[in-house]
């Protein structure tokens, strides 16, 4: 797999000198191993094996050069780690959010705009993910750009590249973190210029139907975590014919899952805790999602019947 980024190729050189040094050593050592079994061999019954006490110049000789060659090897990883590791002072920051399954990625430059499972980067700018798990431990892997990056609940890590060629690569999560881990995937589009200029200046959700809006906001801000569209069960109830549903909270209060229901839960979910599942799990959206948005959700809901 070709990368593209000058940091990947660097890692490529790092890991061709390795593996050359080792097939190096892997066949002389075989060598001379064959040509000792050949040429020593015993040839009658009364062949004697001499008796060696030791060699001072061979002992030496077979420490030195091989730690040599690690310190050699440990220098030129070190060096390639450590650009790996000190992003460009002008890097563009794009905020990173692990959950369980997904990732939410955010724009501080662009009056917050938030993506979900996808998003796009400048070709030829180096770019800085600043990334927190709001769960458990993730890990961001971006395997054509040969970076990766643990995305855990305690701090902020972050990894940083620079795309040389537009395109679109994938994104992979490498700790496992539960039972989608492998699901937890995202799109990294690398834009052109004019197509960077376009995505910047242009209203990200313009000409979405409500419907469409809402989908895209199940995924960007995270919903999709907690609530299948499907009807299996996770953490909270499926969204999967919720809309016009009828239950009970766990205070007894009887409810029909009606638009007034829906827009309050996503608002205040503590509210009403539906039977079967634990209240406090999920963050309140007032002041979140705008009308507009959690209208969009209800009418993505509704079509999942
Ligand atoms: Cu997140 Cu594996």
């Amino acid at each position: 797999m070709s990368t593209v980024t000058e940091l990947g190729a660097h890692v490529d050189k790092v890991q061709a000198f390795i593996i050359a040094i080792m097939i190096f050593w892997f066949v002389a050592c075989n060598a001379v191993l064959i040509y000792f079994m050949l040429r020593y061999r015993r040839r009658s019954k009364h062949d004697k094996v001499s008796t060696i006490k030791g060699n001072h110049t061979l002992e030496i000789v077979w420490t030195v050069i091989p730690t040599l060659l690690c310190f050699v090897m440990f220098y030129y990883g070190v060096v390639v780690w450590k650009d790996m590791r000190t992003p460009p002072e002008d890097a563009m920051d794009i905020n990173v959010r692990g959950y369980k399954w997904g990732w939410e990625f955010s724009y501080p430059e662009l009056d917050g705009r938030i993506e979900g499972n996808v998003f796009y980067v400048p070709v030829n700018t180096p770019v800085r993910l600043v990334m927190k798990s709001s769960d458990v431990l993730h890990s961001f892997f971006i395997p054509e750009f040969r970076t990766k990056e643990d995305v855990i609940p305690s701090m902020y890590t972050y990894l940083w590249f620079e795309a040389k060629e537009t395109g679109t690569y994938n994104v992979f999560c490498t700790e496992y973190c539960g039972r989608n881990h492998s699901a937890m995937l995202a799109k990294l589009h690398v834009l052109s210029e004019e197509e960077w200029e376009a995505y910047t200046s242009g209203d990200p959700n313009e000409g979405l139907s409500p419907t469409e809006l809402g989908q895209k906001l199940y995924v960007s801000r995270a919903c999709s975590g907690c609530h299948s569209s499907d009807g299996s069960a996770l953490i909270g109830p499926s969204f999967k014919g919720l809309y016009g549903r009828e239950g009970q909270g766990q205070d007894g209060t009887s409810y029909k899952a009606d638009e007034n229901y829906i827009a309050e839960s996503i608002k205040y979910p503590n509210k009403l805790v539906v039977t079967g599942f634990q209240g406090g799990q999920m963050p309140a959206y007032e002041g979140q999602l705008s009308d507009k948005e959690i209208e969009a959700l209800i009418a993505y809901i509704k079509t999942l019947q």
